[in-house]
């Protein structure tokens, strides 16, 4: 004896949405999650004059320890997807309560996004941006695409951490907050 199937008739296959794109996005919008700054620069280019590009994202998350991989997603309308597509690493920037306008600005800005910005190279010559909580440098594994985005799994190579401590900038219900411990 097993459970009824609540719907046979749409076995193997997802039923359609019984909710609306807003009520949606309200929904996952309750999810808290830290925010990234995921920089490359546009490989296709030759390296000497090949600009660097950027996005905010809240997506990212572990995978594995072993080997060491992370994933994040695109939407498949940002202009910087062909360049995270076609490069072969990205650095995933953790950022820091402190980093606000960072996160604004690699998520609206249309001009150059690094111009004033502080930030040093990595092995692979992509921006590692300073003060960042952790930083994770990626070799672009595999790409999957899934609805109106693409997920990207990285395998991390280096990573580093702030020394400072600091605290995070989080994302939840459509504002920016930051962390209290519960318990001492
Ligand atoms: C807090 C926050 C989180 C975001 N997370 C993502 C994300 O995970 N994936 C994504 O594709 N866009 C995300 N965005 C939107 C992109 O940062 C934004 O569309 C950006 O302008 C894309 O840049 P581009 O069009 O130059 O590629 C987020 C924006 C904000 C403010």
């Amino acid at each position: 004896m097993g459970f009824p199937d609540p719907n046979p008739s749409s076995r193997g296959q997802a039923a359609a949405p019984d909710f609306d794109a807003a009520h949606f996005r309200r929904a996952l919008s309750q999810f808290a999650t830290g925010v990234t700054v995921i920089t490359t620069r546009a490989f296709r280019q030759s390296p000497a004059d090949a600009p660097f590009v950027g996005i905010t994202a809240s997506s990212f998350n572990s995978v594995s320890l072993d080997p060491p991989l992370v994933l994040w997603s695109m939407a498949h309308a940002a202009n910087s997807l062909p360049m995270f597509r076609g490069g072969s690493h990205y650095i995933v920037n953790v950022l820091a309560a402190t980093q606000l306008d960072l996160c604004q600005r690699f998520a609206t800005l249309k001009g150059d996004r690094f111009a004033g910005v502080d930030y040093r190279l990595s092995a692979t010559g992509l921006p590692i941006l300073s003060n960042a909580l952790a930083w994770f440098e990626c070799h672009n594994r595999s790409r999957y695409d899934e609805g109106d985005h693409v997920i990207f799994v990285g395998e991390v190579e280096r990573c580093g951490v702030h020394d400072s401590g600091g605290l995070p900038l989080v994302f939840q219900g459509g504002t920016f907050w930051t962390t209290n411990p519960l318990r001492d």
